[in-house]
């Protein structure tokens, strides 16, 4: 079994999507714990799963590198095999890259190196491009640039807003992590060493 630990900012609904796949009993991964670096609505999902969460609040600590370095303890304390950045909107400090990476995973919004950073359905619907997608991608210390695990296309609508396109756009999220954590788990899928990654 998997021990994952999720970080998220916001909803939370690729979080949930994980829970649920969690509940079946064959599935080789469990969230031991949820994290936020604030008050996150997708605390909810943690509650009615019965997973302990916890808060780091960025806007607590004087510096990212001393934010960084709490969020360090609590990770610690859940001794997860991964960490999956599930709508975590902070990059993290190198500090926290560099004790986990290649065992802290993002999904993302977009097929990975097109749009990368916090905008990317509304900078795919700027650029006017037809198809854009959904990555897994292995953080490291840039913005988005590790070793993708997994992608897939996903078109852009004739009329779409950004808010229906990354409505489109997060099932499939949902299933490439849940896909990429069940590969991880079964031995089907090996993280990059660092000396793999570019
Ligand atoms: C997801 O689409 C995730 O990929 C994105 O935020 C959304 C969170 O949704 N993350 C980023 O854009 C990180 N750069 P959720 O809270 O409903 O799971």
């Amino acid at each position: 079994m998997l021990r994952l630990v999720v970080l998220i900012s916001g909803g939370g609904s690729n979080l949930r999507a994980l829970l649920e796949r969690c509940e079946d009993a064959e599935f080789p991964a469990r969230v031991v714990a949820v994290g936020a670096d604030r008050d996150a609505a997708g605390f909810a999902h943690a509650e009615d799963f019965g997973i302990p969460a916890f808060s780091v609040p960025f806007t607590a600590f004087p510096s990212r590198e001393a934010w960084g370095e709490e969020l360090l303890v609590q990770l610690e304390q859940w001794a997860p095999d991964l960490v999956l950045l599930s709508g975590l909107m902070r990059l993290l400090p190198a500090v926290v890259v560099d004790r986990w990476s290649p065992r802290i995973l993002n999904t993302h919004p977009a097929f990975l190196p097109e749009f990368p950073g916090a905008h990317a359905v509304r900078d795919a619907l700027a650029a006017g491009v037809v198809e854009t997608g959904a990555s897994v991608i292995v953080v490291d210390r840039g913005v988005d640039s590790g070793p993708v695990l997994a992608q897939e296309r996903v078109p852009v609508l004739p009329g779409d807003t950004a808010a229906r396109l990354h409505e489109r756009i997060k099932p499939v999220e949902r299933r490439l992590l849940i896909h990429t954590v069940q590969r991880l788990a079964t031995g089907e899928l090996r993280l990059p060493t660092p000396e793999e990654s570019p």
